[in-house]
């Protein structure tokens, strides 16, 4: 028998897929949702064991919400990850915490070609990347033996709200938009960040930290072409446009590519290029819908 996983933010893009996954692998899951795990609450931890995976996939994500709720991104993106790691830390369970490519400032020195490594220096530009990175820090203090896991400009290929979601459904109406294309990051199938997850639950890798975005670097105006490629819409009907366009509340890092060298290193397999990604998510769509939260 598989070790029981534990997840929080169950009903969220990245705890959905994983739940759906492991249940459907045969595995033990416990998929904890909001109201089920409030991990902001100091005693809200459910009864761990000691040999389970906490997957924390809860988080506080709307990056421009934060920028004027700065205190509730805290609460549950750094005093929660810490509430977690205590919790795991008591029971004798290993934590596996998602962070970010936002807690990357996308200064002058980096841009397309030069990807961010494990070891590069951070310097968030938001409140949601600050709050991450506090994330990150309250983790390994609270629990050393942690692996936190950046990914980066997380999709599905189905109707959420997600980009990729959004991009699809425009072009399947065959409506033109226009895209920035001067942010550029490492857009990250669900799917295959959960598989990298589950590797790392099963193979016990032991790093503090670990990338896990799909290869390669694009531009939100390359990403929503090819995902109206992928769905047999005409790529023309995307224009760019900068992000002067579109002001939005929170800044974002013009760059934040995660490169995976050092991860490799550390075990974990490469992830697919990103490419190749948009066209499986478009073509496997959205799988999960409907797993009962909150059984085992
Ligand atoms: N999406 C991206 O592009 C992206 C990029 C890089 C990193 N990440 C990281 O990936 C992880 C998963 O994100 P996601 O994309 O799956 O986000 P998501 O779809 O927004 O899911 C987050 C989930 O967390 C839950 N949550 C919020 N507050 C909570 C609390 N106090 N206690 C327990 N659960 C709470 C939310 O539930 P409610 O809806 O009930 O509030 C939601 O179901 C996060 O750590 C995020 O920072 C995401």
């Amino acid at each position: 028998m598989s070790d029981r996983i534990v997840v929080t933010g169950a009903a969220g893009q990245v705890g959905r897929f994983l739940t759906a996954r492991a249940t459907a692998e045969g595995r033990p899951v416990l998929a904890l949702n909001s109201a089920q795990w409030n991990i902001a609450d100091p005693v809200a931890a459910p009864v761990l064991n000691s040999g389970d995976v906490v997957v924390n996939c809860a988080a506080y994500t709307n990056v421009d919400g934060a920028e004027a709720a700065p205190d509730d991104a805290h609460a549950v993106n750094a005093t929660g990850p810490a509430n977690v790691a205590r919790a795991c830390a008591q029971a004798g369970a290993r934590l596996i915490h998602i962070s970010t490519d936002y807690v990357f400032g996308g200064d002058a020195q980096r841009g397309p070609g030069r990807p961010y490594e494990l070891d590069d220096p951070v310097d968030p530009v938001n409140v949601y990347g600050r709050s991450k990175l506090d994330g990150e820090r309250a983790v390994a203090a609270a629990l050393p033996t942690a692996t936190v896991v950046r990914t980066s400009w997380v999709y599905t290929g189905g109707d959420g709200n997600d980009f990729a979601a959004v991009m699809a459904g425009k072009a399947r109406a065959g409506q033109a938009v226009d895209v920035v294309d001067d942010q550029i990051g490492s857009p990250t199938y669900t799917g295959d960040l959960v598989a990298a997850l589950l590797q790392i639950i099963d193979e016990r890798l032991e790093a503090p930290l670990l990338h896990a975005g799909n290869a390669g670097e694009a531009s939100r105006f390359e990403q929503a072409r090819a995902v109206y490629a992928a769905v047999g819409a005409d790529p023309e009907l995307v224009r760019p446009v900068g992000s002067g366009a579109h002001p939005r509340p929170a800044a974002r890092p013009a760059y934040s590519a995660l490169a995976g060298q050092q991860s490799e290193r550390a075990g974990l397999r490469p992830l697919p290029p990103w490419r190749d990604a948009v066209a499986r998510a478009l073509a496997e769509g959205r799988p999960l819908a409907g797993y009962p939260l909150g059984r085992d």
